[in-house]
């Protein structure tokens, strides 16, 4: 499929998350055959103000391609010039945040309070496409609340405002991150409109992968939860939907020597400090189901340096 000009090869995108899809899991990602990656939401003020931390976030490589900026606001003039700004970063394609629920960011008419102004959200898309030349996608949820289901009004404006692709979250806003993702509206989207439609929620596993793609006909599909602590299942979604092979469950080994090489690019890109402190949710993630999981995942809440988590590590796979 391709986004606009950019071509995206395979099945299967990293959803942006704020605090977790950082470069150093992006990359990891790709390596293990993300298609595309989203980086985490950025607010577009933040940027137009020179925000030392904002500017961070935009920071990517050339091994994660091809890569997306995610930006966050609602002012369309503010988000035209991050976005401009943002080029100097070399993103593939900018996507717009019209789906975060958090209250910091909803009650500031950004994120997913957005789809309860239409026309704004065609505005910012038709700004931001004017600013750059590389593709604007959207990112959307079912809708504000059950009365107010309009992912489809939406994707339709935002795909005569010039966007090249949206992704579609099957939950409302009010549903937050449950019940069980509504895959039904996904459908709906792809049957209204004719750029590429990209399914998310609740796809944990290859298998649910080809479900998705059955039931909705979505062009790509996103995965956010059932990456954390998980890039592997990139690969096993590659095989099972690119080979028609079964996939195989992954080995401890390859478990910890993974997380042992996300963490020290983590600590390359962030120092061992800022590193080591985000490591401990991330280690927590890989040691799910392996044996002795609860003591390893308490004990990784106290890990301080690279020493101590292949301490950690050596433990796990005795
Ligand atoms: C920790 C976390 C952070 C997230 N941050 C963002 C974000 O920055 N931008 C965004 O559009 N969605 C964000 N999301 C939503 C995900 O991209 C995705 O839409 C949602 O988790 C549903 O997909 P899933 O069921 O595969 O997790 C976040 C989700 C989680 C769990």
């Amino acid at each position: 499929m391709k986004i606009g000009n950019v071509e995206i090869k395979g099945f299967a995108a990293l959803a942006p998350m704020a605090g977790v899809a950082d470069r150093a899991f992006r990359e990891l990602c790709v390596e293990f055959g993300a298609a595309y990656v989203v980086g985490e939401m950025v607010s577009a003020k933040g940027i137009t103000y020179n925000n030392d931390k904002s500017l961070e976030l935009l920071e990517m490589s050339d091994k994660e391609r091809p890569a997306a900026i995610q930006l966050f606001g609602y002012e369309p003039d503010v988000m035209a010039k991050a976005a401009e700004i943002s080029m100097k970063y070399k993103p593939d394609i900018i996507d717009i945040n019209m789906g975060c629920p958090a209250p910091k960011i909803a009650s500031n008419h950004s994120g997913a309070a957005l789809m309860k102004e239409p026309d704004l959200c065609g505005e910012i898309v038709k700004a931001v496409s004017k600013a750059v030349d590389i593709p604007v996608t959207v990112k959307i949820r079912k809708g504000w609340d059950d009365n107010s289901v309009n992912a489809v009004e939406i994707a339709k404006i935002c795909e005569q405002a010039g966007a090249s692709a949206v992704t579609v979250h099957g939950r409302t806003r009010q549903q937050q991150y449950m019940p069980p993702a509504d895959w039904d509206i996904i459908k709906k989207v792809k049957q209204a409109v004719k750029i590429p439609v990209i399914g998310n929620g609740d796809v944990t596993s290859a298998e649910l992968a080809a479900k998705m793609f059955e039931q909705t006909d979505c062009d790509l599909i996103m995965i956010g939860r059932g990456a954390l602590g998980n890039p592997f299942i990139f690969q096993e979604i590659a095989m099972l939907l690119g080979h028609d092979r079964p996939t195989f469950p992954v080995s401890n080994e390859e478990r910890i020597s993974v997380l042992l090489r996300h963490i020290e690019k983590l600590c390359e890109y962030k120092g061992e400090y800022i590193g080591m402190k985000e490591a401990r949710k991330h280690a927590a993630w890989y040691f799910k189901g392996i044996h002795g999981a609860a003591s390893l995942r308490k004990r990784a809440g106290t890990l301080n340096t690279l020493d101590d988590l292949i301490e950690l590590c050596k433990e796990a796979l005795n």
